[in-house]
Formats: C-alpha cells, structure tokens, sequence
C-alpha cells in the first residue's frame, strides 16, 4: 500500500462553498506513542471511537480569494489554531489538489470541557478532515464513499495521528498488524464486528476530570522523546505483541484479560515518559487515588471497573453495561469523584 492511491486529480471546479460535518473522539487501548517521518507510528494501535465526544465543525471556502485561513473555536477567533491549519494544507496539497485556491473561514466547537484531555485534536481533525472530502466530492466527484471516507482517514492522520482512528465507529485499528486483515500505517480500519464479542459492543468510559490545567508535555513532544528513549524499540514490539492476546481476547469475551491488558497499556504508556530524557509525570495525587481504589474495588466487590490513560492526568474509567453498571456508577459518584477538581466527569459510551 503506497500513498499513489490517495493523490489527488488535477481535473477539478471550484467555486464558493460551505460545508459542515462532525466527528467523535476516541480513546486507545493499546496506544499510539512513538513515530516516523510523515506520521508513520511506530506501532499499531486500537481504540474506541466515543459516542458522545465531538467536534462540529464548518468550512466556508471562498474561491476567489488568495489562500488564508482564519478558524473560530466556540465562536473565538484562534490565530494559532488557523496558523497550523494553513500549514496542514499546504502539506496535503498534493492530495488535494485544489486545497490553496481559495480562503477559509472554519468554525468549530466540542461537545466536551477543553481542559478534559478528551483528545480534540482526533476530533478535531477527524471533522476537518470529513469537511475536505465534502468539498473535494463537490469539486472532482470521482471517489465512491468507501473511498472518500478512508481518504479522509488517511488526511485526517496527517494532521493528528490518533485523528484518523476517529473516522470509524466501534473499534478501530491504525498502523500495520499481523493480526488485523487490511491494517495500515497510512489509514485506520474498523476491526471487524464478527470478531468481537458482545460484551465489548455497549461500553462506558467516564473520564475523570483530575487536572483540568494545561497538559505538561504535548503528544508532539512526547512521540519525539520516544527517539531516544532506551525502551523504545522494546515498547513497540510489544505493542505489536499485545495484538496478539487483544484478538483472542475481543473474540472470546475474556474480561479478566481484557482488563489487565488495557491497563498494563495505559502503565506502560506513563512508565515511557518517566523513563524518557527529560522525564515527565503525568499521573497527578488524584491519578494514583482513583487508580488504587479502583483496584481495591475490583477486588472487593469483583465487578469489571477498570481504567485507560492518555498522555495527562484524567483517568478513562472503563466498565461494560452488562448489569454491574448501577453498582460501579454508584461506586464512581460516591468515592472517585472526590479525586477530581470541581466534580469534575465526562460521560461517555460507545454502542455499536
Ligand atoms: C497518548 O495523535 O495526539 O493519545 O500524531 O502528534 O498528533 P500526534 O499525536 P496524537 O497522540 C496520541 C497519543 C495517545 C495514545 C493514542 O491515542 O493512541
């Protein structure tokens, strides 16, 4: 599989358009940390795409006017943001032929707190990514959506890399695996619903909100500290490895396994950064709290409440809907939420 397929067509018409799509967040359960040149990772990843978490956005262009960018966030002009954007463009121009003939005005808005670390950059790109396709289908007309989608997938990675896993619902495989029929660097693919048992099809992730402040390392800093980082090369083969049991395991519904995968995941992603040069720690008091009494309500009353992190100090809290929900709701409102500033909590789901 090469970029070839994703060129873009020089037989295009423009004029003045606007066009507007969504696209949801996701969460990783075996993470994306560490990449190549042109946002090739290190290793395939997996993750569910939120149901709730999104960001809506709209894209006017208008054709006859020099290339620009300006981007509004829930209405605020964000100079910053729209400098990247521009940037991302020019970098896609050979995809998107026609991508610099004109200016744009995007507004976009998120369905969850900024400060969440609900990752906003994969929904962010991920609807940025949907508006491009909108316009080029309206221009050049020459892509089935099948194809349209997976090219929005393939833009959507090189503007975020965990963007493009957004694209797709249910569970969702970015980066070449063994184990997964049709995986890519270049893409994401929805990993199969055949091979994934019921109990993983209607799953909860609330995100504790531990530390709403800025985060202390950016993904882009992060991915780059994983270039000198001893561990490096071992981190990704075992990512690669963990396809392995993560398979057998969303076929035959094996909880237990499950969750001691998703969390060693989420561990090791935090043990990297702690080993990297300079080191960082992400994990905050709260972290630890929410994180050992999750532990010791596992054991006491044996019910599936188990937890993912990203690079920042909230904690995913995952639990299936399979009739212990109530129970681990109750448990979650009445000691965890204390850990967080300002209860703090993003409820999400993910059904498919
Ligand atoms: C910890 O996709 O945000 O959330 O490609 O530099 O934009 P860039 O990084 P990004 O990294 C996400 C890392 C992670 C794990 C994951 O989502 O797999």
């Amino acid at each position: 599989m090469t970029t070839q397929e994703f060129l873009g067509k020089q037989n295009f018409t423009i004029h003045t358009q606007i066009v507007s799509d969504s696209c949801p967040s996701n969460i990783a359960l075996i993470k994306y940390w560490g990449k190549y040149e042109n946002q090739i990772p290190a290793n395939p990843s997996i993750s569910y795409t939120l149901n709730h978490c999104k960001t809506n956005t709209s894209m006017e262009f208008l054709a006859d006017e020099p290339f620009s960018v300006q981007t509004f966030l829930a209405g605020n002009e964000e100079v910053k943001f729209a400098e990247k954007i521009e940037k991302y463009f020019k970098n896609i121009e050979e995809y998107l032929p026609w991508i610099l003939k004109g200016k744009y005005i995007i507004r976009t808005e998120n369905t969850f707190p900024h400060s969440s670390g609900i990752a906003s950059s994969a929904s962010g790109f991920g609807a940025i990514a949907k508006c491009l396709m909108k316009l080029d289908g309206i221009f050049s007309n020459e892509l089935s959506e099948e194809e349209s989608l997976r090219k929005a997938s393939f833009l959507a990675r090189l503007g975020s890399g965990s963007a493009c896993r957004s694209l797709y619902n249910g569970l969702v495989v970015w980066g070449t695996s063994d184990e997964v029929e049709g995986s890519s660097d270049l893409f994401a693919v929805q990993y199969p619903d055949a091979e994934i048992h019921d109990i993983f099809k209607n799953f909860n992730d609330w995100v504790l909100l531990i530390h709403e402040g800025q985060k202390s390392v950016s993904s882009t800093v992060g991915h780059g500290l994983m270039n000198t980082n001893p561990y490096a090369e071992r981190r990704f083969q075992e990512a690669r490895e963990n396809f392995v049991p993560m398979k057998e395991i969303l076929k035959n519904g094996d909880m237990e396994r499950f969750i001691k995968l998703v969390e060693h995941e989420a561990l090791t992603l935090h043990a990297m950064m702690m080993m990297s040069d300079p080191a960082f720690i992400l994990m905050k008091t709260g972290t630890m709290e929410v994180i050992n009494k999750v532990w010791d309500f596992r054991r006491e009353a044996g019910l599936p409440l188990f937890f993912t992190l990203d690079a920042g100090a909230n904690v995913h809290l995952l639990f299936p809907n399979n009739g212990s929900e109530d129970q681990i709701k109750t448990f979650i409102e009445t000691e965890l939420l204390q850990h967080t500033q300002k209860n703090g909590v993003v409820k999400d789901v993910m059904t498919f």
